[in-house]
């Protein structure tokens, strides 16, 4: 029997953005207190949680205190240091554990722990030398995207390598951080599998859900997504075969290419909930963000059945550019739910909160979804100046 954390218990969440925020409100719903730990004051988490630290992740003591304080701690933010995930682990449960996030937060470490157990990923070479960055030009060939190994995110760190591109010249943009050189795929779609997996080994997988981009960062995702049925299949089995491969409690996000030749490839994994599962929040019957809950305390998981189709907006701090957006414009679609993560400076590319819609189909959901975005920023055609 695996010794349950039960509602009334205290969770510590490392980091402090929606994530955080998301799950907070999650884990206050069913009974629990949330503490959260981060570097600013006033966090998208710290809105919403019991108690907000504002502290350095390397103040390893504060991070001892935070741990004291909880039941248990988990993350929101993968890119805090092995030493404070490793102090919160000498005074409480760490779930994930703390093996999986230093994978996960470096880009070689990650790519070379799935291609040693024969998952699929994109062809890779790590970087660390100028000897090194030219043979792998020879190994992979162009066109190559040339990426950071640690702190990416949104697209941040990296430099397309095409046929005129300088290697040497992008990897000292990099200031000849450690990189990673992958190919660059051909892209038909990109899809990204949610999965969860209990104390006891129990696991659970949201079905695919499509992600497209603009300019590097997560624009709309759809769910179901229109892969076939092999590769939705084979994205599943994939997911459960690495949460298993990582021992790993708590909730993964893979994003996987599928490639023009047909190809399924993992592009990376997130050792959380992920942006694309924010429609899990209102159109299935358990959120990412309760699976996560679920599993790091030891409760059964949840049904991840999707109850309709659904299309989720990112909010980006751009669209404050000619003032404040028109929310019941968005909210005159019945079908539309707003998420905002309480932050006050909306800069342009900062995530400031998402729009979901639910509709018969993924493509009306989509088309919705995208209408209700546009009519935030539409100037009403009235005589306002009357
Ligand atoms: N090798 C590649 N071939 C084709 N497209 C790529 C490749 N690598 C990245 N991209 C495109 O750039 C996007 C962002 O890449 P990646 O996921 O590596 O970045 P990131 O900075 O870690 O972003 P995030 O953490 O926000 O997902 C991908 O979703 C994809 O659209
Ligand atoms: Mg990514």
């Amino acid at each position: 029997m695996t010794r349950i954390i039960a509602p009334g218990a205290t969770i510590g969440v490392l980091g402090g953005g929606q994530l955080g925020r998301m799950f907070a409100m999650t884990a206050r719903r069913l009974g629990y207190r949330v503490h959260t730990l981060a570097p600013e004051h006033d966090t998208p988490t710290g809105q919403i949680a019991d108690v907000e630290i504002s502290a350095s992740y390397d103040d390893l003591d504060a991070v001892r205190r935070f741990a004291r304080g909880v039941d248990l701690v988990t993350f929101e933010f993968e890119n805090v240091p092995a030493a404070a995930a490793a102090a919160a682990e000498e005074h409480a449960l760490v779930r994930p554990n703390g093996h999986a996030l230093h994978i996960a937060q470096h880009r070689i470490r990650e790519k070379t722990f799935l291609a040693d157990r024969g998952f699929p990923v994109v062809p890779f070479a790590p970087v660390q030398t100028e000897a090194a960055l030219t043979s792998a030009l020879e190994r992979i060939g162009r066109p190559a995207v040339l990426k950071t190994a640690a702190f990416g995110y949104d697209g941040k760190g990296q430099m397309p390598i095409g046929a005129g591109t300088d290697a040497i010249a992008a990897w000292d943009g990099m200031r000849r951080q450690e990189a990673v050189l992958e190919a660059f795929i051909d892209l038909e779609r990109e899809i990204s599998v949610i999965g969860a997996r209990g104390v006891g080994g129990s696991r659970s997988c949201f079905g695919a859900i499509e992600n497209a981009h603009r300019h590097h960062i997560l624009d709309v995702s759809v769910a179901p997504s229109g892969v076939g049925p092999r590769i939705a299949a084979e994205a599943l089995a994939i997911t459960d075969g690495v949460l298993d491969a990582l021992d790993y409690v708590g909730i993964l996000c893979i994003e996987f290419f599928v490639a023009r030749d047909g190809r399924l490839l993992i592009n990376e994994l997130a050792p959380r909930p992920h942006n694309s599962g924010h429609l899990t929040f209102d159109a299935c019957r358990t959120s990412q963000f309760e699976q996560q809950l679920r599993a790091i305390c030891g409760l059964p998981l949840g049904s991840p059945e999707l109850i309709q189709p659904a299309a989720m907006a990112n909010l980006l701090g751009d669209i404050w550019q000619d003032g404040e957006p028109r929310w019941d414009a968005a909210l005159a679609f019945p079908a539309v739910k707003l998420h905002l993560y309480g932050k006050s400076s909306p800069r342009p590319g900062r995530k400031m909160g998402h729009l979901t819609a639910l509709a018969p189909t993924p493509a009306e959901a989509r088309a919705l979804v995208v209408k209700a975005r546009e009519a935030l920023t539409s100037r009403q055609e009235t005589d306002d100046n009357r």
